[in-house]
């Protein structure tokens, strides 16, 4: 079997299939059975004493520990984005990194949908009225909000998740306006939709999703200046990474009634949440759980293992970050 006499470590439980694939190629496989993250000492441990490593969007696999890796030569991100990883110096130590598309897309398209209307129809703020015991009785003006027919999505960086996101909209109605870093996209443009500047974009649209990847040049993308553009009936929606909105600025947009409601998946500091967004009904919080379906995060755990097969099996990995990787590989594939 290819995976003979390989080790995989995988840095916290995720589905079972990851296992499962694996070992049936006869890899041995640790999981860390602490629900904890790793420590830097043992991550350390980790790059000495196995050959491939599945590993989570919140542990920084940087230089300093790429820098160690005796053995190491496949780092599986269980997660589409990969800002987490330092993606040159892996390459440079002839180093695999893979992470997981087109497998969550659906997820987290839909979970933006969800909390576009959470924040649009006050679903969150009316599940606690009513728990609370204040709900008595149909009130004319009790939590009115905002329809989403008619309205204009704007889609900040329509990649995979974003064209998913903007294909829902046709259904509900709306015009779509979005960037895209690459230039405009046929696909986007068959669902009618716009492609404009940035400023365009946060000018005219009453939703605004983000699902750009977070990079040196998108990191403060949406910042205090970006933010005035927004009309003060406009709602934001950030499934993507949270250092792509300025949060502090955000909080007091939303406080100044500057922008209607917010609804966040991802945070800057996380799991850190800027506190001034507890106290504001208009905001719905959610712990970055957009991949998180039983269909995604299985599909995840698979593509994690393929990809560390593929590698085992002297092929670059189907979902692999760096090919550029194979330059500086000592097994030379
Ligand atoms: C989740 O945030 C991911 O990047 O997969
Ligand atoms: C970004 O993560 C995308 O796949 O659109």
């Amino acid at each position: 079997m290819s995976g003979m006499g390989k080790r995989v470590a995988i840095t916290r439980r995720i589905h079972e299939r990851a296992r499962e694939v694996l070992e049936a190629a006869g890899v041995e496989v640790w999981t860390n059975p602490e629900p904890r993250p790793l420590t830097r000492e043992e991550l350390g441990r980790i790059v000495h004493n196995f050959d491939a490593m599945i590993c989570l969007l919140s542990e920084r696999i940087d230089r300093e520990l790429l820098e160690q890796a005796s053995r190491l030569r496949v780092v599986a991100n269980y997660a589409v984005g990969y800002d987490n990883l330092d993606v040159d110096t892996a390459t440079r130590l002839g180093i695999a990194l893979t992470n997981t598309p087109d497998v969550l897309t659906n997820a987290t398209a839909e979970l933006a949908w969800a909390l576009l209307f959470a924040a649009a129809r006050h679903v969150a703020a009316g599940d606690r009225f009513v728990r609370e015991k204040r709900f008595h009785g149909w009130d004319p003006l009790l939590f009115l909000g905002h329809e989403v027919a008619g309205k204009t999505l704007g889609v900040v960086g329509a990649g995979r998740i974003g064209t998913a996101m903007a294909k829902r909209a046709v259904g509900f109605e709306m015009k779509i306006l979005y960037t895209k870093r690459s230039g405009p996209s046929p696909q986007m443009e068959a669902f009618g939709a716009r492609y404009v500047g940035l400023e365009e974009l946060l000018r005219e649209s009453d939703f605004v999703s983000i699902h750009t990847p977070l990079t040196p040049d998108t990191r403060h993308l949406i910042d205090r200046e970006r933010l005035r553009l927004m009309k003060p009936s406009a709602i934001i929606i950030n499934t993507g990474r949270g250092p792509v909105v300025d949060e502090t600025a955000l909080a007091e947009a939303l406080a100044e009634g500057r922008l209607a409601a917010a609804g966040l998946d991802v945070y800057e500091n996380e799991p850190a949440v800027e506190p001034r967004l507890f106290t504001l009904p208009n905001v719905v919080l959610l712990p970055h759980i957009g991949s998180a379906t039983y269909e995604a995060r299985s599909a995840m755990a698979e593509l994690a293992a393929l990809n560390i097969l593929d590698y085992f099996e002297g092929r670059v990995p189907r979902t692999c970050i760096n090919p550029e990787y194979v330059k500086f590989s000592r097994s030379g594939i």
